[in-house]
């Protein structure tokens, strides 16, 4: 058969292992899953006592323009409806925008590592990839300015980043806003802009106005606990919307997706009780790798990339042997690190302790 070439040798996505497979494994009875950046918390108790008394007909088609999310959504945001795109969570959007614009002969530019699904869908439409190097953690945007030339279709900026967590500033961001030549796009990838704390970035959604070549994406995955439903949105001026709203699938978003993102977003209160909880838990790390003079990156999301000063695959395996999964920072571009999902306070504590516990075994903490 005629596959891409591109495609030819490329591996699936390697999700990592399930609870129960962790649990049949070890033999442990409880699992603490801190790899993919969910919210410990779960959802706001809303959505829960929503599902409870709803009653869906499950032989019909969801609504295709999503018409009463795209409402709550647009006047959450204080834009207008067709400035709105919905994906069946950000990874689409990523994936509806590389199908729109990359295609061989075009170049691509992102930070190095940052977000992976840029680079593999960008793979997949047989565009040339050009990273560029972090520069402690955050992107270094001049380089970034420098690798653009004209056959550059996109540029994705992931703030904060994942896997570092480093938020771009404002004023910087802004900077290169200006510079960057307005037949590229910039994807401002901001799936963990509700953790954000950070008094130097404020919210970046008046950009669609202020800049014509931007798209900025967020997703109910991370801080609203919504991660099974499968949402995530872009906003961008309605000239970029309608271009690619044709790429996206008729039906992309469930008839329950759309109706719980709706009574999420009623709920603010639980979202920043979600971040207040979050920055405690943050500092928990924070002095504990103060203490052991580990090296981390300041976090501005739901995760942390922490130094372990040992091989970062032995100690992902100890945790799991240990009953907590969390991300190996050789699968992440930075070895040496592991990146861990802020849990609440007694999972932060428990793998705080088997944490030390191994590395010293591996003697970095004696
Ligand atoms: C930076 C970033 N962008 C996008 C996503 C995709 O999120 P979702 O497809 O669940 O909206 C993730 C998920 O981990 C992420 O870290």
């Amino acid at each position: 058969m005629k596959w891409k070439d591109q495609i030819n040798g490329m591996q699936a996505y390697q999700p990592g292992k399930s609870i129960d497979e962790v649990k049949k494994e070890f033999g442990l009875d409880e699992i603490v899953k801190l790899a993919s950046n969910e919210n410990p918390f779960g959802c706001s108790p809303k959505v829960h006592e929503f599902i409870a008394k709803e009653s869906i007909n499950f032989a019909l088609y969801p609504d295709g323009y999503a018409t009463d999310m795209r409402a709550a959504v647009a006047k959450h945001l204080g834009v207008s409806g067709d400035e709105l795109i919905f994906g069946n969570g950000s990874d689409e959007i990523i994936s509806i925008i590389s199908r729109a614009l990359l295609h061989p002969g075009v170049n691509t530019v992102m930070g190095n590592p940052t977000f992976s699904q840029y680079a593999l869908n960008a793979r997949i439409e047989g565009a040339e990839i050009r990273e560029v190097p972090l520069n402690d953690g955050n992107h270094n945007l001049d380089a970034m300015l420098k690798a653009i030339d004209e056959n550059t279709a996109v540029v994705w900026v992931c703030s904060p980043n994942n896997p570092t967590g480093v938020v771009i500033e404002d004023l910087r961001l802004k900077a290169f806003l200006d510079q960057v030549p307005k037949n590229v796009l910039v994807v401002l990838d901001e799936a963990y802009f509700e953790y954000v704390t950070n008094d130097n970035h404020k919210d970046t959604i008046s950009y669609i106005h202020d800049y014509s070549n931007i798209i900025i994406l967020r997703t109910f995955s991370k801080a609203y606990g919504l991660a099974a439903f499968r949402v995530g949105y872009g906003v961008a001026n309605k000239d970029i919307i309608a271009k690619m709203d044709p790429v996206r699938g008729p039906f992309n978003n469930t008839v329950l997706s759309q109706a719980v993102i709706q009574v999420a977003l009623q709920d603010q209160e639980y979202i920043e009780k979600c971040r207040v909880e979050n920055t405690k838990g943050k500092k928990q790390f924070e002095i504990y790798c103060d203490e052991h003079g580990l090296h981390y990156y300041p976090t501005d999301t739901n995760f942390i990339l922490i130094e372990v000063k040992a091989d970062s695959d032995v100690v992902f395996k100890k945790l799991m042997q240990r009953g907590f999964i969390i991300r190996s920072g050789n699968a992440l571009g930075t070895p040496g690190y592991i990146r861990i999902t802020i849990g609440t306070q007694a999972q932060n504590e428990g793998l705080l302790t088997q944490l030390t516990a191994i590395l010293e075994e591996e003697g970095v903490i004696v």
